[in-house]
């Protein structure tokens, strides 16, 4: 499924809430308190021009998030970030001053921390970042998983010390209850999907992810013409988006939003001119990408930025991982976990239609940005789905 979009917002400017959310500053702030943080260094980005040639696009770059702070996605910039955030704010209001990121390790800031609980709900990734950030201050997380998430990914965030709440039913549901119980307990709801009267923390998480477009846009050879960007609700393409349109103005890249078949929310939002909650369906392979509503916020960007949007199929994000581990000529093998090359399926189906090539104005001169998302975040999994045994995957330093 394909779509342009027809929005009336297409085009306006941001609304000025997410200009700032997703502006400089806010970009800037983001990568000054990852620069406090000890795991930090800058992820690869890595020129594909075998597979570019393959695709019949000009060049071709993959922003690898999987080497992201030692949590194998991107996810590690968000709920982690917004973690931060909230605890120099609340030592700020305490102490009566400004807090800043590198007094995180002051004992009267810890202190305040010890007294906070950060809650969300996760497919996996986002709550392996809010456990790492509470861990980091020294706070409590508590972490509401569904019946989907894998007991891999349920113990590599109790790794962290994380409080681990698994409920019955999907990630709708893990969200609406991570909220209930939250209020009722008085603990801080830190999610990456925001919904009515609930924009902040969602807006923090993104900014988080405002640092990979920084990370890109310093060592790309050229700003990119065209961006396809995998979406759960809409929150890292809505920032990845947002924040290339703020920094390249007119010059910014088509952003193509792209979604499993079986779970696309911001398709149907854009096809229906509203956010909508979708019908459920069979799981998807793409289980970081299983989300049947949007968030608010992202959509809020996405209605303005989002050129395009379309879908794939489950065999698509299984070719795209093997692609990525066995790659063509002199290309860099790159580790792809299921939700991680997503966008790149998206790239190689529009690629390979002529009505699509046109409609997005894909050719020999376009120079095309990748995310990969995520890497081997269930390794059991990424090994069948690659064809690897388990123990190749755990030292996955696949040919560089
Ligand atoms: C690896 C990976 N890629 C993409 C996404 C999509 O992000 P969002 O839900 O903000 O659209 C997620 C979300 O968890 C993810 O874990």
């Amino acid at each position: 499924m394909f779509l342009l979009n027809r929005h009336p917002e297409y085009g306006q400017p941001l609304a000025e809430e997410d200009a700032a959310t997703l502006g400089l500053a806010g970009a800037e702030e983001a990568e000054r308190f990852l620069a406090a943080r000890d795991n930090h260094a800058e992820t690869p980005l890595h020129a594909l021009p075998a597979l570019a040639g393959e695709l019949g696009v000009g060049t071709l770059h993959v922003k690898d998030e999987g080497k992201r702070l030692g949590l194998g996605s991107f996810k590690a910039l968000g709920g982690a970030y917004a973690v931060m955030h909230l605890v120099l704010e609340e030592a700020g209001r305490r102490l009566g001053r400004a807090v800043d990121v590198a007094e995180l390790h002051r004992p009267d800031v810890k202190a305040v921390a010890a007294g906070m609980t950060f809650a969300c709900a996760t497919d996996g990734n986002h709550g392996r970042s809010v456990a790492q950030g509470a861990g980091l201050v020294g706070a409590h997380s508590v972490i509401f998983v569904h019946s989907g998430v894998s007991d891999e990914r349920v113990a590599a965030i109790a790794r962290f010390g994380a409080e681990m709440v698994r409920i019955a039913g999907d990630y709708d549901q893990s969200v609406r209850e991570a909220a209930r119980v939250a209020a009722e307990r008085c603990w801080t709801v830190v999610s990456d999907t925001s919904w009515p009267g609930y924009e902040r923390i969602p807006g923090l998480v993104m900014q988080g992810y405002t640092v990979i477009v920084r990370e890109a846009l310093k060592h790309l050879p050229e700003p990119p013409t065209h961006v396809f960007l995998q979406a759960g609700v809409g929150g890292f393409a809505a920032a990845v988006a947002g924040h290339l349109a703020v920094m390249l103005g007119a010059d910014r890249p088509t952003a193509i939003v792209v979604e499993p078949a079986r779970a696309a929310c911001i398709y149907a939002t854009a096809k229906a001119g509203h956010p909508v909650a979708i019908a459920h369906s069979k799981p998807t392979v793409m289980a970081m990408l299983e989300c049947y509503e949007p968030s608010l916020v992202a959509w809020r960007v996405l209605s303005r930025l989002g050129d395009a949007f379309m879908t794939v199929d489950e065999k698509d994000a299984v070719s795209v991982m093997n692609r990525l581990a066995r790659p063509s000529g002199d290309d860099p093998a790159i580790v792809s976990g299921e939700s991680g090359g997503a966008g790149l399926a998206g790239l190689i189906r529009a690629a390979s239609d002529k009505k699509t090539r046109a409609a997005l104005g894909l050719d020999a001169h376009s120079r095309v940005l990748i995310i990969n998302s995520e890497g081997a975040t269930d390794p059991r999994r990424y090994a069948e789905l690659v064809g690897m045994a388990p123990d190749e995957v755990a030292n996955a330093r696949l040919p560089a």
